[in-house]
């Protein structure tokens, strides 16, 4: 643990803070900066990328939709706008969150990774360190994502491969890959959505399901499944929910065993709840498999030079390999002296209590819950923090922390 007295080496200029400094400018880090500023809180948003909302603008598919609908998507304090549809496109996305950011007048400082974030006992503040600068505040939140960096296996032979290899987070579409035998890695909402994309495009999708999965359409009876089982759940209990999603399913989309699709024992939410894995929502990927578009293969032994043996040991020969293989959270690789956190970088405390840790720790976005998760830890912790700021707003410790701003030689952020 550090300490303001100790003798610290580069960088060597420090920022106070005068609210909480914030990790990342997705979704999250915006929401708990408009919630802040809903109660009179400053806060100031470290963001490693050029722009706010990296992941959705620099990250993912052009064909990408919402795939639930807009209201369980929306964040705090400023819904999306009427004119836009149910499912907004990622475009539409992108534009909220920069009316979001412009209307609560949300400037994130960017180009500021930050590298280690530790708090400081000694003094009670948190230490918050980019490339360029030492930020300091009684606050952190961390709302750095729990789809920070693409999830890249070490499959045997990978390094022999000819062709072009790409994860998903650097795929864009399927015109790349018009004409071309392709292997997609990994069977969750991207190695599905990639699939029916390269399908659209002319190419030859062959889809790796190495384990069980549950696929449920997007809509029953003409509702969104996810409005469905929201309403369905506060009333009944989750078993029943479980049971009454896949009856359903299995008379909409069918048996999806027949393709290869074997579903887990345990029930889609009570999967969602325990490991986190996300259920997919079906947009038409599974047409294309019962077409025989899609072509669903078994596990991956090996990468050979021009393509892939598989576990029953079928060699095929592909042009290039997409990795659908999801994301993870990189918040071990930064915050020191904390056990908050689990090694994967998620909140030990599960849902709904994981928002706050201990000395003016916050966590926002890390839910498993996606946007709706976010919009309601980013109230928590705004309303959280807020009542602290009044309760220190004329008192000493305001006093104290300029003082301390002297001793460890500070200059104030605008
Ligand atoms: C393809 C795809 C589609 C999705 N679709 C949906 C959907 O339809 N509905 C839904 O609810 N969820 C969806 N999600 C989940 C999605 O992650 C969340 O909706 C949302 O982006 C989470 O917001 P966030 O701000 O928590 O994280 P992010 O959007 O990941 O934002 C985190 C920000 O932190 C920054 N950052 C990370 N590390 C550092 C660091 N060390 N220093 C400074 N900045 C840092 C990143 O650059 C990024 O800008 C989707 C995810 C993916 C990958
Ligand atoms: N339109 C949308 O709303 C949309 C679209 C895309 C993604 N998303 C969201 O984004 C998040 C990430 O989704 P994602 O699909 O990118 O990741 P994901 O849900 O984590 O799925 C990763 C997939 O890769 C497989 N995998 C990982 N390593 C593998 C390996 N070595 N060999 C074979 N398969 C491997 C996993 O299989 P195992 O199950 O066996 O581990 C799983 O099928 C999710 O929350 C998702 O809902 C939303």
């Amino acid at each position: 643990m550090g300490s303001c007295k100790e003798k610290r080496e580069e960088p060597a200029k420090c920022v106070w803070v005068n609210g909480p400094i914030i990790v990342g400018a997705g979704p999250s880090g915006l929401a708990a900066s408009a919630c802040l500023s809903e109660h009179g809180v400053p806060s100031v948003i470290l963001e490693r990328s050029n722009c706010i909302a990296s992941l959705w603008q620099h990250k993912t598919y052009d064909r990408l939709k919402l795939h639930l609908p807009k209201q369980f998507c929306a964040l705090p304090l400023l819904g999306f706008p009427e004119n836009f549809p149910k499912y907004p496109t990622k475009d539409q996305f992108i534009s909220y969150m920069e009316s979001y950011a412009s209307h609560f007048s949300i400037h994130p400082r960017f180009n500021q990774a930050v590298q280690s974030a530790e708090f400081d006992s000694t003094c009670g503040f948190w230490r918050v360190r980019t490339q360029d600068l030492e930020y300091i505040s009684r606050w952190f939140i961390v709302a750095t994502g729990e789809n920070a960096e693409p999830v890249i296996p070490e499959i045997v032979g990978m390094e022999r491969f000819r062709g072009h290899v790409v994860h998903t987070s650097a795929y864009k579409s399927g015109s790349d890959f018009a004409n071309q035998k392709v292997l997609v890695v990994g069977c969750g909402n991207s190695g599905m959505e990639v699939s029916l994309d390269l399908c659209r495009h002319n190419a030859v999708p062959h889809m790796v399901v190495r384990n069980t999965v549950h696929v449920l359409p997007r809509e029953m009876f003409g509702c969104s499944t996810f409005g469905i089982v929201t309403a369905l759940l506060k009333w009944l209990p989750l078993s029943l929910v479980d049971k009454f999603l896949l009856l359903v399913s299995n008379l909409t989309v069918g048996n999806t065993d027949q393709l290869g699709l074997h579903r887990p024992k345990t029930g889609p939410i009570e999967l969602k709840n325990v490991t986190g894995k996300t259920p997919v929502l079906d947009v038409g990927a599974l047409s294309q498999i019962k077409s025989g578009k899609i072509k669903v293969v078994e596990g991956v032994k090996e990468i050979t030079r021009n393509g892939a043996r598989f576990m029953d040991g079928q060699e095929k020969e592909f042009d290039s390999i997409i990795l659908a293989t999801g994301y993870r959270s990189n918040v071990p690789s930064w915050l020191k002296g904390c056990d908050f956190f689990t090694r994967d970088g998620m909140p030990k405390t599960p849902f709904p209590d994981g928002w706050k840790g201990e000395n003016g720790l916050y966590t926002v976005g890390f839910s498993r819950r996606g946007l709706l998760g976010t919009a309601s830890d980013a109230v928590k912790i705004a309303n959280d923090i807020a009542d602290q700021w009044r309760a220190m707003r004329d008192c000493r410790t305001y006093c104290n922390s300029h003082f301390i701003l002297l001793k460890i030689n500070c200059r104030e952020s605008e």
